[in-house]
């Protein structure tokens, strides 16, 4: 097939441009940031770079009437953008989607929007099936803003969907991996990674009671590509992860245990890291059911052992430069 990757220059979208590649698939990715993360795919055949923006509706016009499938993952993500930047986060998730789904719309191609299971908010019933609510804070917490535009883009969704626009929404849960995020940036397991290799105390935010379920990357990648080719997935919505719970105190200390023991834990005060504008969720646990028989996939490789893996890859990364820089090179 002819796919296309909007934000395939990210952590999900390097993954999945990688898999549909091997899977013989030719890809085009739309990234407008970095190209670090698929520079071992530049130069490959059936590889394509376009750097700009889902903003630009006449670039996704053209992309789009080429291929046969898009995969959207192009959204600004993090929390640091959440309470930084709401404006960025609204615009890039809401209208670049917008745009994607016009574009689709106009020549008939299929959509797999990735969103979120920040889109059930903090409703304290797990686990979170499909069509569960959604339990949010007030507006004037800038901290939802992502949450609701990822429920809005899966509205919009919908809505071109009634038209008659083939869509499929996978929402995602803690995925992780090679590649995640830049170190001491982003998501929990780079910020702790930063912490080890420099080793310093990790710093976990609260009581570290707080839950997440760590999915392994290739899981999902599966999961996202069943989605989007396995007949029968229209219209659906798909919680994608493990529902096996790890409180982010197990986590720190998994990985200060696979890095030699050297590092202890320092718990802070939320307020003190993202202000008054930052509400943690006690809990985010999927109901898988739906991934597993309808898509066929399985979220199961231990926590464990995906964490050696990613925290092999960030060594190798990040060692080399370390030496060179003591080295004066
Ligand atoms: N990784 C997870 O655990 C997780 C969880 C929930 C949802 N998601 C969703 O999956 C998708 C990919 O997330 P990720 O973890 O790879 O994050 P990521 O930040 O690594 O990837 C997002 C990519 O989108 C790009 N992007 C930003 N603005 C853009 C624009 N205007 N036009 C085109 N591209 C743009 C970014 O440069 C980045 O490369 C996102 O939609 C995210 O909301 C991921």
């Amino acid at each position: 097939m002819k796919i296309l990757v909007t934000g395939g220059g990210g952590f999900l979208g390097s993954h999945l441009s990688e898999a549909l590649i091997e899977r013989g698939d030719e890809v085009f990715i739309l990234e407008p940031g970095g190209t670090t993360k698929v520079r071992h795919l530049i130069g490959h055949p059936r590889f394509r770079v376009v750097r700009d923006s889902v903003l630009s509706p006449d670039i996704l016009d053209s992309l789009i009437s080429q291929v046969d499938l898009v995969f959207h993952h192009a959204a600004v993500v993090g929390v640091e953008h959440y309470v930084g930047d709401p404006y960025e986060v609204l615009n890039v998730n809401v209208n670049g989607t917008q745009n994607v789904l016009k574009a689709a719309f106009k020549y008939g191609r299929r959509v797999v929007l990735a969103s979120t299971s920040e889109v059930y908010g903090r409703n304290p019933k797990v686990p979170w099936r499909e069509d569960d609510d959604r339990v949010l804070g007030s507006t004037r917490i800038d901290r939802w803003c992502y949450s609701t535009s990822k429920a809005t883009a899966e509205h919009l969704c919908f809505a071109y969907r009634k038209m008659g626009l083939p869509v499929t929404i996978v929402r995602y849960f803690n995925i992780y991996g090679p590649r995640l995020d830049k170190l001491d940036a982003g998501r929990i397991i780079t910020i702790f990674m930063g912490q080890l290799l420099r080793g310093e105390p990790l710093t976990v935010i609260g009581d570290g009671l707080q839950t997440r379920c760590f999915t392994w990357v290739a899981d999902a990648i599966r999961a996202t590509i069943a989605a989007g080719v396995n007949p029968g997935t229209e219209g659906e919505i798909f919680n994608i992860g493990t529902d096996v719970e790890t409180s982010i105190l197990e986590l720190a200390e998994t990985m200060i245990e696979i890095c030699g023991g050297i590092s202890t834990v320092r718990f802070v005060n939320q307020r003190e890291v993202y202000g008054d504008s930052y509400e943690d969720i006690p809990r985010r646990v999927p109901d898988a059911t739906r991934m597993r028989e309808i898509l066929g996939v399985h979220c199961d490789t231990a926590l464990r052992e995906g964490l050696v893996r990613t925290i092999d890859s960030f060594r190798e990364e990040f060692q080399p430069r370390a030496m060179a820089r003591a080295a004066g090179v």
